[in-house]
């Protein structure tokens, strides 16, 4: 008897310590825009980046749309009030680019014609440096232009160009190089509305500021400044879901890099944002889904879209590809594997409607303390008042997980009095594929990608004698609006 009582208790006490996470939290929300809140977020800041050799899987053609990718892209559209931007460009279809050999024809290009309203980055090739290959980027920028139209948001002239050094370019390669040959294709090509320079990693000598010091926006045409970035691509045991991707930290540490060439810009071009235009997870994209591709890496998602919006950070185009374990959806049947809708879309429709429309908003950080608990307030950019408060609680907790799930009660404190809208971002565990709700909406194939009411999650919370008391299970996001 005895022994089956401390038995328990120690059990209990295993039960509780399995929490990373207090019991309960109590903060202070400022009322008005803090000085440290971002500026004011393009309502584009959910983009889409679509690798070269995926476009026609997730585009199709002037004959066969895919409605389904375009259905998806619409409900983000219907959020935000704005176009969604989408970037169409990538190492593919150049020489040794992954994967190598590919060529594009005519009904490539016709996927520009699918999804109305969309505005376009379209990458022209620069790494292949044979005669003849400037007039073939020449020519493919004519006929993606047929489709673009009037839809056009810049060109990119050469991907990842830091990375051509020894690989495409003589390994002595540079910034003054690189310029040289930028200059001459963007002549070729006659546009004003580019981005550049396309980089990487953003590692000395390939910079934006040396860049731009070495003149690259001389004639004035460069729209916006384009940045790559994956949060982990290594392969070591110690990179799990929830100490590299379901980590506040982890996220701050990794983005914070980017206030660098972002206040450098801000100071010397301040019309030239700089866009995380080719983003995700990547873990080198394939056999991970586990890590990249489940429910948890949408709060994971959602976490770095929202941080990076604090640190002005304009745009993220996420990228996606077919098959890579970390797309937000499969566009066609895949080696078996059926259209599916996967989890990380979730978190595009969800940073979607933080933004909202059609009001302004800025947004602002809220440091609670502990790695795997994440807030922001947001705030009406006309009124500078709180509208909105965002908690991503990033405990894992799986299906499988021998304990319940955990949950925090968090206290914000705040003078003001009202009703707030609660809505959820959540699935049955950090692990899942499916039933996944937002506001308790899914998107699936079944629905053609459409979205689906099959849940209410939604409540309704008065703040009272000066706090708003909510309370968030592991592995789920919550949207507060004041009504
Ligand atoms: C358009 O896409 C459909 C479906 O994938 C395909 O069957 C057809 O051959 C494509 N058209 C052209 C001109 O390639
Ligand atoms: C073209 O690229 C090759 C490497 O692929 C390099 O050796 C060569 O110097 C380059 N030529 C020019 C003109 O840059
Ligand atoms: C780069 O190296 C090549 C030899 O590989 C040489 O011909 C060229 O002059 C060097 N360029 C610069 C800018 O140093
Ligand atoms: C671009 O470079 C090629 C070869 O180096 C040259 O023939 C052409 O005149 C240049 N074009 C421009 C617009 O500078
Ligand atoms: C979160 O990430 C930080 C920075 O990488 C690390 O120090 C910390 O241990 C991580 N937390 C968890 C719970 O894994
Ligand atoms: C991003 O974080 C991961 C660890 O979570 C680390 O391996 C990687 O080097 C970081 N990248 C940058 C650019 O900070
Ligand atoms: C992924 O795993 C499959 C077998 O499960 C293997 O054939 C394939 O080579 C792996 N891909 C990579 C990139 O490791
Ligand atoms: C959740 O599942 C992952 C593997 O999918 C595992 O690494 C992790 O330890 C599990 N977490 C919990 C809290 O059970
Ligand atoms: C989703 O829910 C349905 C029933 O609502 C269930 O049959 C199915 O197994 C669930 N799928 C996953 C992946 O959790």
């Amino acid at each position: 008897m005895m022994y089956s009582i401390l038995l328990s208790l120690n059990l209990a006490i295993a039960l509780i310590s399995a929490s990373d996470l207090p019991n309960h939290i109590r903060v202070s929300i400022p009322t008005n825009v803090p000085t440290i809140a971002s500026g004011v977020i393009d309502h584009a800041y959910p983009g889409f980046a679509i690798a070269q050799h995926a476009f026609q899987d997730y585009a199709g053609n002037l004959s066969h749309p895919n409605i389904f990718s375009r259905n998806l892209i619409n409900s983000v559209t219907e959020k935000t009030g704005t176009a969604v931007h989408i970037r169409v460009g990538g190492t593919s279809a150049t020489p040794g680019g992954i994967p190598a050999g590919i060529k594009l024809g005519p009904a490539w290009f016709e996927g520009f014609a699918s999804f109305p309203g969309v505005q376009w980055t379209y990458m022209a090739h620069l790494a292949l440096n044979t005669s003849g290959a400037e007039a073939n980027a020449v020519a493919e920028v004519k006929e993606a232009l047929k489709y673009i139209g009037q839809n056009l948001e810049a060109l990119e002239v050469g991907n990842e160009v830091d990375l051509y050094p020894g690989r495409v370019r003589s390994a002595n390669y540079s910034v003054r190089e690189y310029i040289h040959e930028w200059m001459n294709y963007t002549s070729a090509i006659n546009s004003q509305v580019l981005a550049a320079p396309v980089y990487a990693d953003h590692r000395e000598p390939w910079l934006i500021a040396t860049t731009f010091e070495e003149g690259i926006d001389k004639n004035n045409n460069i729209k916006s400044a384009s940045l790559h970035h994956y949060m982990e691509t290594g392969n070591l045991p110690t990179i799990t879901r929830q100490a590299s991707f379901m980590n506040h930290t982890a996220i701050v540490n990794n983005l914070s890099y980017f206030s660098q060439p972002v206040n450098w810009l801000k100071q010397h071009h301040p019309d030239i944002p700089v866009y995380l235009a080719e983003t995700n997870s990547d873990t080198a994209s394939t056999n991970d889904t586990d890590l990249i591709g489940v429910f948890g890496s949408a709060l994971w998602l959602a976490d770095y879209m929202l941080y990076g919006m604090t640190l002005n950070i304009r745009r993220m185009n996420i990228q996606l590809s077919t098959g890579f374990d970390y797309t937000s959806w499969r566009p066609v049947e895949y080696f078996g594997a059926p259209p599916a809708v996967l989890p990380p879309y979730y978190a595009q429709v969800f940073v979607a409607d933080v933004i909202g429309a059609p009001d302004d908003v800025r947004i602002s950080n809220l440091d609670l303390g502990p790695d795997l608990l994440s807030a922001y307030t947001v705030f009406s950019a006309n009124s500078e008042k709180i509208a909105k408060a965002v908690l991503v609680n990033l405990e894992e907790w799986n299906t499988t997980t021998t304990y319940p799930s955990p949950s925090t009660q968090v206290q914000l404190l705040t003078p003001i009095k009202g009703l707030w809208r609660i809505e959820k971002l959540t699935a049955p565990g950090a692990e899942s594929l499916a039933n996944i709700t937002w506001a308790g909406t899914s998107w699936t194939y079944e629905s053609n990608g459409l979205p689906i009411q099959v849940a209410d999650t939604t409540e309704y919370v008065h703040s009272m004698k000066g706090v708003l008391d909510v309370r968030i299970r592991a592995s789920e996001a919550l949207l507060l609006t004041l009504c």
